[in-house]
């Protein structure tokens, strides 16, 4: 068995607009680099991180957290350490922290021989989610583990379904560079919807769910709608409705915030309208100001992946 193991760690798109704290997505193109060695000395060392200024120390860190959460599950009795390469920036709204915890118990996982399920991995890794957010949400930690498209059909009990991904689907998002926190962008939501609303959105997710079994991009794109959600958070991001508006028109299937935000993301149906709708997303951002970075990806169907 190995003792060293380098793993990519997934960005990922949480709610998928209709689907708040239920839908998420992984992507190819973005995410983490992490490095986890087994050591005889006990517990969770982080030694290093590199491109984001996050606390080192264990309890403090969602990777600490997290790989913590397994090793008390776990019968094993020496620890490990971690090295942490970011690439994906806390508070853009693509799984910052999930990519983290994820990265961290999925590799623990593989070095001691894959002891737990992924659905274990998941109430792990959300123990990370809850130290970045206050909320366990599992909607970016349930895709970073499985791959793919997954809803979180119930929180209690845990239970998470894989959802098919449709072949010719394509996700573009915009980072621009603010931070919302999720915490915060929590904080401004409503804790009751109208029944009216609760129709509109449990149909919506109904009809992505079917949209994205049967291939069907004219199902997902009526079916990419957020009407509980987006209305209230999307005043915090700059020029959101003329991004959507242009991502459409270049032809998105749909276009809404990527988890909490600042991140806008579009799904699309090939690359090339996917990078028609970078294109148009990154002429209102070049209007407004500020810098962002804009990725174009596929799904990443297979979640945590072994690099060495
Ligand atoms: N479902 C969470 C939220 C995702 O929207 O607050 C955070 O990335």
């Amino acid at each position: 068995m190995k003792n060293e193991i380098k793993v990519f760690c997934p960005a990922t798109i949480a709610n998928i607009s209709c689907g708040f704290d239920v839908l998420g997505v992984a992507l190819d193109n973005v995410g983490d680099e992490m490095v986890v060695k087994k050591t005889s000395k006990k517990g969770i060392t982080i030694t290093k991180i590199e491109g984001q200024n996050l606390p080192l120390q264990t309890h403090k860190n969602v990777a600490g957290v997290a790989g913590l959460a397994l090793l008390s599950a776990s019968d094993y009795e020496g620890g490990f350490e971690i090295e942490i390469y970011k690439k994906i920036k806390a508070g853009s709204g693509i799984g910052s922290s999930a990519a983290s915890s994820t990265g961290a118990v999925c590799a623990m996982n593989k070095l001691l021989g894959e002891p737990f399920s992924n659905l274990e991995l998941v109430q792990f890794a959300m123990k990370g989610e809850e130290l970045a957010s206050g909320v366990q949400h599992a909607d970016n930690v349930a895709p970073a583990i499985y791959g793919g498209f997954t809803l979180v059909r119930s929180y209690s009990p845990l239970d998470i379904i894989k959802i098919n991904t449709p072949k010719k689907l394509y996700a573009t998002v915009i980072h621009p560079q603010i931070e919302i926190k999720t915490s915060d962008s929590r904080k401004i939501l409503k804790t009751t919807i109208s029944l009216a609303d609760g129709i509109k959105q449990w149909g919506n997710v109904g009809g992505l769910i079917a949209g994205l079994y049967t291939e069907d991009y004219d199902l997902i794109s009526r079916s990419l709608e957020d009407h509980i959600i987006e209305p209230i958070r999307s005043i915090l991001i700059p020029a959101f409705d003329n991004v959507k508006s242009a991502s459409l028109n270049a032809g998105a299937l749909g276009c809404g915030i990527s988890g909490s935000g600042p991140s806008i993301y579009a799904l699309s149906k090939g690359k090339e309208t996917a990078e028609k709708v970078a294109q148009a997303m990154q002429n209102i951002y070049n209007k407004v100001g500020i810098p962002y970075d804009i990725h174009v990806s596929t799904v990443n169907t297979e979640g945590i992946k072994t690099i060495s």
